[in-house]
């Protein structure tokens, strides 16, 4: 089973993606708001019979009922609005984490666990402190998310096909986010063939303001954090071993220890099965540590 802690416009917008591609034949929502959960899964459920999908979505506001779970996402909590950074989350939403991770805990205790929660490095620091599991088992949906819309601006820059795009974004899932041009290309050929360096500082900045944007624009993102979910929960279903960039605890990796930040890793049955350390040149190691100290900072604001 697959659960996802958090019925909102993301949580549910997992549980469409996860059940259109047949990811599992139970996804369970919780919330902890009356009715949410419940409502949502019967409006997909509606949506997978006309589909022939048999995937059952069940909603239910006791945690006991993800035991046995495979997989937790953990969405809840509260979203940006208009104007404030991810950091600006960090208080209200880490009492939030550290309940729902103390539940899953208690109900799931084998399970992996995906922490999307914002702010992103410091919530998935929190999760894996709280629920004492190997750090394999915890890792945060950022990178694969900020990755998304930076191939959208290497696309809108080239006018080449999206499916010919590979694109890295490392570190923190914020203000410090590490868009890797040197590391991303089309069809393998790299992007300096084809964008100046000007254009590509330009997607970079681009891609690490989007977000705030979108919210401005349509109040939340939900789409493309919902999709970027449920590719890294199929990575684990189907033991695809592909390598995403996820916020996991580093011991020594990239230099540093005792934080939790986006890397790339490969992510298999076994959740993150092998940290990828990169030779970051000394402008793109300034930015990952800048990240990290961020992280850091605010990880020593919180009590855990
Ligand atoms: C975003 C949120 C999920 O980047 O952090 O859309």
């Amino acid at each position: 089973m697959i659960t996802i802690i958090g019925s909102g416009k993301v949580g549910g917008e997992v549980a469409l993606f996860s059940a259109l591609k047949r990811l599992d034949d139970q996804i369970l929502l919780l919330d902890v708001v009356d009715g949410l959960p419940q409502g949502e899964a019967m409006d997909l459920n509606h949506m997978l019979s006309e589909q022939g999908i048999d995937v059952e979505v069940k909603g239910s506001n006791n945690f006991a009922d993800m035991k046995d779970s495979k997989i937790v996402v953990v969405v809840a909590g509260s979203g940006r609005k208009p104007g404030m950074t991810r950091m600006d989350l960090l208080k209200i939403n880490a009492n939030v984490v550290k309940s729902v991770v103390e539940n899953i805990k208690k109900y799931t205790n084998e399970s992996m666990i995906i922490p999307v929660t914002n702010p992103l490095d410091p919530m998935a620091y929190v999760t894996y402190k709280v629920s004492g599991f190997d750090r394999s088992r915890v890792f945060g949906m950022g990178g694969m998310l900020d990755l998304s819309r930076f191939k959208q601006f290497i696309h809108e820059a080239t006018g080449y096909s999206r499916d010919s795009i590979r694109a890295l974004v490392i570190g923190e899932h914020g203000e410090n986010m590490l868009p890797l041009t040197r590391f991303s290309s089309v069809s393998g050929i790299p992007l300096s063939s084809f964008l100046s360096k000007e254009k590509l500082d330009e997607l970079v900045q681009n891609t690490k303001q989007v977000a705030a944007k979108v919210i401005e624009l349509k109040g939340a993102t939900v789409h493309a954090p919902g999709n970027a979910i449920s590719a890294m929960v199929e990575s684990v279903v189907k033991d695809r071993k592909q390598i995403i960039p996820v916020a996991t605890y580093l011991d020594g990796e990239y230099g540093h220890s005792d934080v939790t930040i986006g890397v790339p890793a490969i992510i298999g049955k076994n959740g993150v099965e092998k940290i990828i350390e990169l030779e970051l040149d000394d402008e793109e190691k300034n930015v990952f540590d800048e990240g990290v100290k961020s992280v850091k900072d605010a990880i020593s604001g919180i009590e855990i």
